[in-house]
């Protein structure tokens, strides 16, 4: 049976578009919880300017607080040398840099061009020197909501730039829904080829309903680690139209019912799930944790019964 590994961004890439802050205690209580669910990596907050995220400006306390468990990898999305030093500062277990494959999606989001933001984060891989391991996450990599297609050949150039740098995993990431499973399973396909030695992890957001059909193409592409988001929270501010991430336990749930071994403790993860809303002030598109698992049965109607 192949095992899948989960990244849950639902505290960082789930939260840093919500329009309503969330109190620092509702997100430690909320990653612990996690953390008894049975993810490989939690990323748990981003140390990015706190006017460009606002809603992270508690990244430092949030790292205090969470109970750490063994077994669970706590990550963090990092931009620049001064969000590694926190980081480090933090004790994180991994630095998650991140860039954008589209130069108008960089410009918007990290304020500079991608040759600069390279730069920038081949400076960052410098200064860490190996004190723990670091992973990229290319944003835009199946498509630029402003630019539109964005070259394959791009993204696997800025892959072997950070794979010659020597960084253990890379993020694909499909940062607006525009992915498609045909080109995700040519992606997955091609950069095992040329990357099997490093971690690679694929990132989608369910913007156009694509999301499971694309983490679908990824698998049987034989990709076997995601990044997902409780109830499908999720969404880039600065890129137009951003939607939310495919949801943690909906993606689970399927592979679980595919037979695939996830890890995961599928019910507890489930609870959380409808928890959500509550701390968000708003429903969330999950499905599962709606309609419950597909091992939740209803009782038989009396109607039925009585036919028999
Ligand atoms: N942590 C905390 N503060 C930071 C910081 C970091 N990593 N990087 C920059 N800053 C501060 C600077 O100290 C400066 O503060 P000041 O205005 O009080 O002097 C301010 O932010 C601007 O710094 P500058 O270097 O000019 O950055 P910028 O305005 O060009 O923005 C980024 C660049 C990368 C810092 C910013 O765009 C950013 O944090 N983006 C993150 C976007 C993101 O997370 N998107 C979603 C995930 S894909
Ligand atoms: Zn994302």
């Amino acid at each position: 049976m192949t095992r899948i590994y989960f990244n849950e961004v639902v505290t960082r890439d789930g939260f840093q578009i919500e329009p309503h802050f969330i109190p620092t205690e509702d997100k430690v209580k909320l990653i612990n919880e996690l953390s008894q669910c049975g993810f490989a990596k939690i990323e748990v907050t981003s140390f990015t300017s706190p006017k460009a995220i606002p809603m992270l400006r508690d990244a430092e306390e949030v790292m205090g607080k969470i109970s750490r468990i063994s077994g669970v990898e706590y990550t963090v999305l990092v931009p620049n040398l001064r969000g590694a030093e926190r980081a480090l500062e933090s004790h994180a277990d991994e630095l998650n840099l991140v860039m954008s494959t589209s130069e108008t999606h960089n410009l918007a989001n990290l304020r500079m061009g991608r040759e600069k933001s390279f730069s920038s984060l081949a400076e960052v891989i410098r200064f860490v020197n190996g004190k723990i391991p670091i992973n990229v996450s290319l944003s835009t990599a199946f498509g630029c909501p402003m630019e539109g297609n964005v070259p394959q050949g791009v993204v696997e150039t800025f892959a072997q730039q950070f794979a010659d740098l020597g960084v253990r995993g890379l993020t694909i990431c499909d940062t607006t829904g525009m992915a498609n499973p045909a080109q995700v399973a040519k992606m997955a396909s091609d950069l095992q080829k040329k990357f099997s030695h490093l971690q690679l992890t694929f990132h989608f957001h369910n913007t156009r309903g694509m999301g499971l059909a694309n983490v679908l193409a990824a698998v049987q592409s034989g990709i076997v680690r995601f990044d997902g988001s409780l109830g499908g929270l999720g969404g880039c501010p600065y890129a137009p139209g951003a939607s939310g991430n495919i949801s943690s336990e909906d993606a689970i749930h399927m592979l679980d019912a595919m037979g695939y071994e996830t890890g995961m403790d599928i019910p507890r993860l489930l609870n959380l799930a409808r928890e959500l809303p509550k701390i968000v002030g708003h429903s969330v598109p999950g499905q599962v944790a709606k309609a419950g698992s597909t091992c939740d049965l209803h009782p038989v109607p009396e109607y039925v019964k009585a036919l028999g």
